[in-house]
């Protein structure tokens, strides 16, 4: 049997003004994922695969067509809803790790559980979540105190220590070395099977997006690879 369906966009389109015309990014995008699902996006530089992501993720809203995310139509919501409706349920992994500069490790894992609640296991949850990526002799530093592979993992322990029904990623691994990349997709992808995360992941890495269950491509539209479902 089909599992839910936890995001679902309809003839989606994104166009952004600029300072002589309307500068359309995305057409028709029609995708849905399911509870558990993981999904890779391939696309040349410029095709428009962020600026998905940030309308998939409810950071921004469409220019037209639908955008469901666990049931709650985007378009219409306001900032805050749109905070609201990702509250606890959605991760984010970037290419450039964006973490806080002047919050140690532990600090930047223990602000998405701040958010929820303040209550003393928020400190506990954070720990575990980085000695789970293997930072927990590094509690304590400060990104510039660790290496773009830790960072990224402090990334990861950020993303996954809500326990998020949905994680996206922005080529996690594209500012990683092939070894260091290596270990950062294994740690993604294993916290994904241990936790069941549904995983959108942009990626110009083809080895990573056979990985997924669905792979699509982007040039404008989105088209399916590898023949149908
Ligand atoms: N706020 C904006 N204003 C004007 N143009 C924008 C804006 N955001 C994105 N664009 C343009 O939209 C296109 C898609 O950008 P986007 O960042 O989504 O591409 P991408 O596929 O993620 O590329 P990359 O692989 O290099 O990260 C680009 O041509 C970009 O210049
Ligand atoms: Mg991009």
């Amino acid at each position: 049997m089909m599992k839910n369906i936890i995001l679902e966009t309809n003839t989606l389109t994104k166009s952004i003004p600029t300072s002589d015309k309307m500068l359309t990014i995305l057409t028709g995008i029609d995708l849905a994922v399911h509870a558990g699902e993981s999904i890779a996006i391939t696309g040349t530089s410029g095709s428009g695969k962020s600026t998905l992501l940030g309308l998939l993720a409810a950071l921004d809203t469409p220019t037209s067509g639908s955008i469901k995310l666990f049931g709650t139509e985007v378009g219409t919501l306001s900032e805050d809803q749109r905070a609201q409706l990702r509250l606890g349920k959605i991760g984010f992994v970037f290419q450039s790790f964006h973490l806080l500069d002047n919050l140690t490790a532990l600090e930047n894992v223990m602000l998405p559980l701040e958010l929820q609640s303040n209550d003393a296991s928020v400190r506990e949850r954070a720990t575990k979540a980085l000695q789970r990526v293997g930072l927990g002799e590094r509690l304590n530093h400060f990104p510039t105190q660790l290496s773009g592979g830790e960072q990224q993992r402090v990334a990861i322990a950020r993303a996954f220590v809500i326990e998020p029904q949905l994680l996206f990623a922005d080529e996690p691994t594209g500012n990683l070395d092939r070894a260091t990349g290596h270990e950062v997709e294994e740690l993604l992808f294993s916290l994904v099977h241990d936790q069941g995360t549904a995983l959108v992941m942009v990626t110009h890495d083809e080895g990573l997006a056979a990985r997924c269950q669905a792979h699509y491509h982007l040039d404008g539209v989105l088209v399916r690879q590898g023949g149908s479902v």
